[in-house]
């Protein structure tokens, strides 16, 4: 069975993010996927604070709510970074996760430890505006993400002009294939139908 563990990066609960989070994850249940949903905004952990204390060990030394969250990650096979765009970025608590991945990007770049399991990776995302490069930064630093953790961004869902709290359910098709997008990751078919799919 897949498990699934999605970061739901949007302070707003019943929002966007966590209404697009909760399709996807509805999907991955009914396909059989056993899913984790954290709440960043429920969790107590700093951002990382640079003091080295990871470089040789790999391991964070800061003891907080992340701490459990390092093996959650490292067991899933599919995480998903859902958060919506806040000043052309991901929210402060997603990035907090991101830079707290340092340990592992230790783990797998300077001590050269193999990745204990090889995952996928999804970006889920909702913002105002109609920006043609809106999400772009972020899939970057997803993407970096992901790699430290021993995930490949696998597919993105990216919604622009959606403001308002619930504002996602009038979207023709968000919803709908976030569903898709979560029940196509867990059974390994193909996305390429799923409308508004972006896939790297
Ligand atoms: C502090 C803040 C900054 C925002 N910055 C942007 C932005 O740069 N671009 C954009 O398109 N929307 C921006 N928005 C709008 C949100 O992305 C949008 O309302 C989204 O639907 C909120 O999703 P949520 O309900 O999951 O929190 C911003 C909202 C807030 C509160």
């Amino acid at each position: 069975m897949k498990s699934v563990l999605l970061f739901m990066g949007s302070p707003r609960q019943g929002g966007n993010t966590d209404l697009l989070s909760d399709a996807f994850l509805q999907g991955a249940k009914e396909a059989g996927g056993e899913v984790t949903k954290i709440y960043l905004y429920k969790k107590e952990f700093l951002p990382c604070v640079e003091c080295g204390g990871c470089d040789e060990s790999g391991e964070c030394i800061l003891k907080d709510d992340m701490t459990a969250l390092y093996d959650n990650i490292q067991q899933a096979d599919i995480i998903v970074v859902a958060s919506p765009m806040f000043f052309y970025n991901i929210t402060a608590k997603t990035q907090a996760l991101v830079e707290r991945s340092q340990a592992l990007w230790i783990r797998k770049y300077v001590l050269k430890q193999a990745v204990e399991k090889e995952k996928q990776g999804v970006f889920l995302s909702v913002g105002a505006t109609k920006g043609k490069m809106l999400f772009d930064g972020s899939i970057r630093v997803i993407r970096y993400f992901l790699d430290a953790v021993g995930a490949k961004l696998t597919a993105g869902l990216m919604f622009r002009g959606i403001e308002a709290k619930g504002a996602i359910k009038e979207h023709p098709c968000a919803l709908k294939s976030a569903r898709a997008l979560g029940a196509g990751m867990v059974t390994g078919s193909a996305l390429d139908e799923i409308e508004e799919i972006y896939l790297p």
